[in-house]
């Protein structure tokens, strides 16, 4: 056989084996898996290499609409370009309804803005902010027809948060057709009591993001939605989960016989609300919710990716300028924290963590590494086996990764459209090299090789299908 590309002398990791394999890759896909290849019109040397699944991030929000003269640093173009820098060959992204808009009508607009744009291949959750029966029983079920099989909840935030009977509602649609249910577990009530006690105090300084979202808010509300899951008897994946006493509601809730996924956040394991505390504003740069919290909750968070609690880790790449009126430094964001954008950048960042602080530290072992960062999101997610996996048939979206090369992280070394990195000097051990898309390299050694709109859109399967697979 004469292949487009081999990849010759790599370690092939997937999420359950490690060997020394050739891959021979023909019209994007994997042809084959063997020793020894010879035949092909490229050959790429992986010696001394990790041949791992492309990394899959099923938690970005790029440009999404996010309060008056508030601007996310992120385009498709940038967002997937950054992407594919951090290892990544796939991003879920979410298309959020607004308010008074349809749901049909929101992923037109968001398709306008991703199509053509992308470097890495895409496909989005829906986010429903307006649980109307047209979006639940009209929509929705056409929406997951068509490939959009995920669709995510918040409990918090102004604008888009349910109540508890808008929940059930949606998950009652969400189950009624297949979709996969997504929560974002934080008590609103809760918080906002905590921030009227702060504001009478005059509390305003970005550490008190931190101090007014409190662990209980998110035990609880990851509890309610469990339960509210298990009304309607339906799966729930529990994301950015941030601490342990959530992680004992997941485990309790799946002890209960519920089907309960969770996913956990580069933020959890390497950041803490200290980061927050810090002189001036700088603590807006690390202003995402949950919040960071304390080295017990990372202790916590890292025991979740070691014992198999978490699914799937993503970045929650949700990024906003620092020194930008229309980021962090808002004008209404710089009088008190409670204005200050919500999220922080990191899809380009989060694998070399994860690797680093996992797989180098001896945390977990390589094939766990594959599971969390790649094959689990497709999965759950309706992509697999054609994405996640290295098996004849499936997509040839590979990186490679050199474990023993030493970063540390730093702005000025990435490519995202945000002006600053939480991770600024963490030093990491263990970097992708090479990021390979359908068979055409993407990055290799730091330079991008392929022109904006390589990416494609992918339409996805129901999870429970994808699970099966
Ligand atoms: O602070 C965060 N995480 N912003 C992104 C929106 C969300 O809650 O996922
Ligand atoms: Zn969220
Ligand atoms: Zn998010």
């Amino acid at each position: 056989m004469t292949f487009d590309t081999i990849i010759k002398g790599g370690t092939v990791v997937t999420s359950h084996d490690t060997y020394k394999a050739d891959i021979g890759i023909i019209d994007g896909r994997i042809a084959a898996i063997e020793q020894d290849l010879t035949d092909a019109t490229d050959i790429i040397d992986a010696t001394d290499l990790l041949v791992m699944p492309g990394g899959i991030d099923s938690h970005v929000h790029i440009s999404q609409p996010s309060g008056d003269g508030v601007t996310m640093a992120d385009d498709f173009e940038s967002a997937t370009r950054s992407a594919a820098f951090g290892g990544h060959t796939t991003l879920l992204p979410f298309c959020l309804q607004s308010r008074g808009q349809t749901l049909r009508d929101a992923v037109a607009w968001y398709h306008g803005l991703a199509d053509g744009n992308c470097y890495t291949d895409v496909s989005f959750h829906l986010i429903i902010t307006d649980p109307t029966p047209q979006t639940l029983n009209q929509d929705l079920p056409a929406l997951v027809n068509d490939g959009y099989t995920s669709v995510k909840v918040f409990m918090t935030y102004e604008g888009m948060k349910l109540s508890d009977k808008e929940i059930l509602q949606t998950l009652e649609a969400a189950k009624d057709c297949g979709a996969l249910p997504m929560v974002h577990a934080e008590n609103d009530d809760a918080i906002e009591y905590l921030r009227d006690v702060a504001a009478d105090r005059g509390d305003i300084a970005p550490k008190f993001h931190a101090s007014t979202r409190p662990i209980p808010a998110e035990r609880e509300a990851t509890h309610r939605a469990i339960a509210l899951a298990q009304i309607i008897d339906v799966p729930i994946m529990i994301v950015h989960v941030s601490n342990g006493d959530a992680i004992d509601e997941i485990k309790a809730g799946r002890a209960r016989g519920s089907t309960v996924y969770a996913e956990t956040c580069p933020q959890y394991l390497v950041l803490t609300a200290d980061d927050l505390d810090t002189a001036g504003f700088d603590g807006a740069k690390y202003v995402c919710s949950p919040p960071p919290r304390d080295t017990a909750s990372q202790a916590a968070c890292f025991a979740g990716i070691e014992d198999g609690v978490f699914d799937v880790f993503s970045s929650d790449h949700c990024p906003f300028r620092y020194d930008d009126r229309e980021g962090k430094k808002h004008p209404e964001g710089i009088k008190t924290f409670k204005y200050v954008p919500n999220g922080i950048p990191g899809v380009e960042t989060s694998l070399p963590i994860l690797f680093s602080e996992g797989v180098s530290k001896g945390r977990i072992d390589l094939q766990r590494f594959v599971a969390l960062s790649s094959t689990n999101h497709a999965k759950m997610y309706g992509l697999y086996p054609k994405k996640g996996e290295i098996a004849v048939g499936s997509d040839a979206d590979l990186a490679l990764w050199d474990p023993n090369r030493r970063e540390v992280l730093r702005q000025d070394i990435l490519h995202h459209g945000a002006d600053y990195t939480p991770y600024e000097g963490i030093e990491v051990m263990g970097f992708p090299v090479r990021t390979i898309l359908r068979g055409k390299t993407l990055v290799a050694d730091g330079v991008l090789h392929q022109p904006k709109g390589i990416g494609q859109y992918l339409s996805r399967a129901k999870s429970g299908e994808a699970l099966e697979a």
